[in-house]
Order: structure tokens, then sequence, then C-alpha cells
């Protein structure tokens, strides 16, 4: 079996990271999303990937490299334009050859990993094979309606009423069945081609798919307060690990990660709380569910329930809270004499002051 990783698409719902890298890079608990899904991919023996890039291939390609360091074998392949996740399945398809595949969407969080939809799927081996979770709003979604045996009996991509709870979560499992149905399906409303849309085509034509529940935690990391709250989740399964040094005016509460090189003085963390490589905490009392990058100065901070990327520098600002900071972004209280508040913000950025 192979795998098909779809790391294309434009990210717009997570402006103004999106801009300045892709959003599948964004870090959940100090490791970019399209590591973890590839964990995932290794995790259930699948080591030939094929990744679906667009224009920001080289920066994707700067972090994976030819993926020896991730124990994979990856392939990038260039998609023009985001035109539908069936439409990456035919840019694939001298890649995939006749081999089956687990096609997975790079900015899909599924921590408990997909063990047990890889083995039905091996063990069944029906025509496709979808993952499906129970959600409270199934409407921005693909949407499942299942019988006996988990048979798929309809499938409608983002239905206005939707029949039945059960949402795509961004995995598939395929055999080279699916070829002929993305070559089948035209584009829909939104002009993309549908993988939803090819997997009915199978349907309706009496293809066995079938559906495998997965009751884990899932999140598509498409938004801001999505990638706040996956950090939360995966943070709260941290051990506790100081590598870096701590000083003996600093206290370390709970799960706390100090990686190698970070330095911690006369601060507080409450865990569970990274502090990435080479950083420095000074001063500053970090709160649970915080997860600072590499090379991160912190100074006379508080800080809690946040994200800092890489590089960025934080001083004298109190209550830090619910935030994401990008890399080598710099936030301080300022000393400019005057109680104002001087702002120098990018495109589509979002900023709440204290009243
Ligand atoms: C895509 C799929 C949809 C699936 C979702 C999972 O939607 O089209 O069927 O439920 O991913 O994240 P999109 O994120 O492109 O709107």
């Amino acid at each position: 079996m192979k795998a098909l990783v779809l790391s294309g698409g434009t990210g717009t719902r997570l402006r103004p990271f999106s801009y300045s890298m892709p959003k599948q890079l964004i870090p959940i608990a100090n490791k970019p999303v399209l590591e973890h899904v590839l964990d995932n991919i290794r995790a259930i023996g699948v080591t030939e990937v094929g990744i679906i890039v667009g224009e920001r291939e080289p920066e994707i390609r700067a972090v994976l490299g030819d993926g020896a360091d991730l124990g994979l074998h990856l392939t990038y392949l260039r998609q023009d334009a985001p035109r539908g996740l069936a439409h990456c399945v035919q840019v694939a398809r001298d890649f995939l050859g006749d081999d089956d595949f687990v096609m997975y969407l790079g900015d899909n969080m599924l921590p408990q990993g997909v063990a047990e939809a890889a083995e039905r799927f091996r063990r069944v081996r029906p025509a496709a094979q979808v993952v499906v979770q129970r959600v409270a709003d199934p409407r921005a979604f693909g949407v499942a309606e299942v019988g006996p045996e988990g048979r798929v009996e309809r499938l409608v991509e983002k239905p206005e009423e939707p029949r039945t709870d059960l949402a795509l979560i961004g995995v598939y499992f395929f055999t080279p069945a699916i070829h002929e149905a993305t070559d089948a399906i035209g584009p829909s409303g939104r002009g993309e081609l549908e993988i939803t849309d090819a997997v009915q085509w199978l349907v309706a034509r009496g293809a066995d798919v079938r559906a495998e529940e997965y009751t884990g935690y899932w999140k598509d990391t498409g938004r801001v307060e999505d990638v706040l709250e996956c950090n939360r989740e995966l943070l709260d399964h941290l051990v506790r690990s100081v590598e870096g040094t701590v000083d003996e005016e600093s206290v370390l509460i709970g799960p706390v990660v100090v990686a190698p090189g970070a330095r911690i003085v006369r601060s507080f963390i409450e865990g569970p709380a990274i502090v990435g490589a080479d950083s420095l905490v000074a001063d500053s009392r970090i709160g649970p569910h915080t997860a600072i990058g590499r090379d991160v100065r912190l100074r006379g901070t508080h800080i809690d329930y946040s994200i800092a990327l890489d590089g960025a520098s934080v001083s004298g600002v109190h209550a830090v809270h619910g935030s994401v900071i990008g890399r080598s972004a710099a936030v301080s209280s300022g000393d400019n004499g005057i109680r104002k508040h001087r702002l120098v913000v990018g495109d589509h950025t979002e900023i709440e002051v204290a009243a």
C-alpha cells in the first residue's frame, strides 16, 4: 500500500500565517501538522508516500526533504492549482500505479492514529473505505449514510440538510477502482473535483464501499481556534522531560518539556507546556497548554493557552492568552513614554488588546 498526502491548498482560513508558510507546517505541540500526519502513515506500515503540493512546495521540501529522517520515501507531486481532492488523485496517477493507497488530508489531526481503519481495509478490501466521525454540525463536511456492516449507501459533499451526523474526516482507503471514478465525475458547485463525488460514483455503481468510525480525537486544523484546541489536546499527553537548563529560582510544575539548549531563568512554568530548543524564558510565567518554539525569547511575560512559533519574542506583556505568535514576530509592552498601543500589523492579522 502507498500513501497520498494532500498538502496543496491555500489555507485562507489560517491567515495571516498561511501568507508566509503552508498551513500544513503550523506546529502543534512543536511539530508541524504534516509530520504528525506522516507519523500516522508510517505507523500503519506505509513508507512510499506521495505528497501533493502547490506553490508552497519549496517550504515543504525544506522541512521534510526526501523523508529519510521520518523513515519514509517521499515523492513530491505538483498540482498547478487547488482543483479538488479527486483532482489530486488524478495528478498522482503515475505515482500510485495499480497499488492500493491511503489518502490523507495534510491538515487533519487524528492523534490516536488510523491503525484500526487500515487493518479493516486490508482484511476486507472493499473498493473504497472512508473514515467517519459523528459531529454536531455535519454541513461543513462530506456526509455518509451508512447501512449494516458499515456499508456506505450514499455520500453527499456539504449537504444543507444532512441525513446523518457522520462526517468524512480526511482519511480514505482506496483500491485502484477509484481512478475510473475520478475520471468520470465533473466539477462541483465550488468548481472542484470532489473526492466525495468520486466515492459516491462508486457507490451508485454498486461497488463495495465501507465506512469505519473513528471515535478518537479529530481536528481539521483549518482555523486558528482549531490549532489552539488541538495543541491543548496533544499537550494533555505530554511527558515531562528537562534537557535544557533551569536555574534555582525557577519552578516547573507538572508535565513540562524543556528542550536541549533552552534556558529557564527566574520563571514559573505550569505544564503541560513545551519550551523549544535554544529558547530563553526569563522573569516569565508560562501557563498550561502553551507551546513555545525554537529560538524564542520571553522576557517579563505571562502567557498561557498559546503558541509561539520559532524566533518569536515577547517582552513585558502580561496576560497573553489564546494567542498564536508567528515566526520571528515581536510583541512588547514598549517604553514609548505614552500609554498608547503601537501596532505594525500585517494583512488579516487579528489583535485584541485589553480594555
Ligand atoms: C474536505 C472534504 C470533505 C471532508 C473534509 C474533512 O473538505 O471535501 O468531504 O469532510 O475535507 O476535513 P474541505 O476542507 O475541502 O472543505
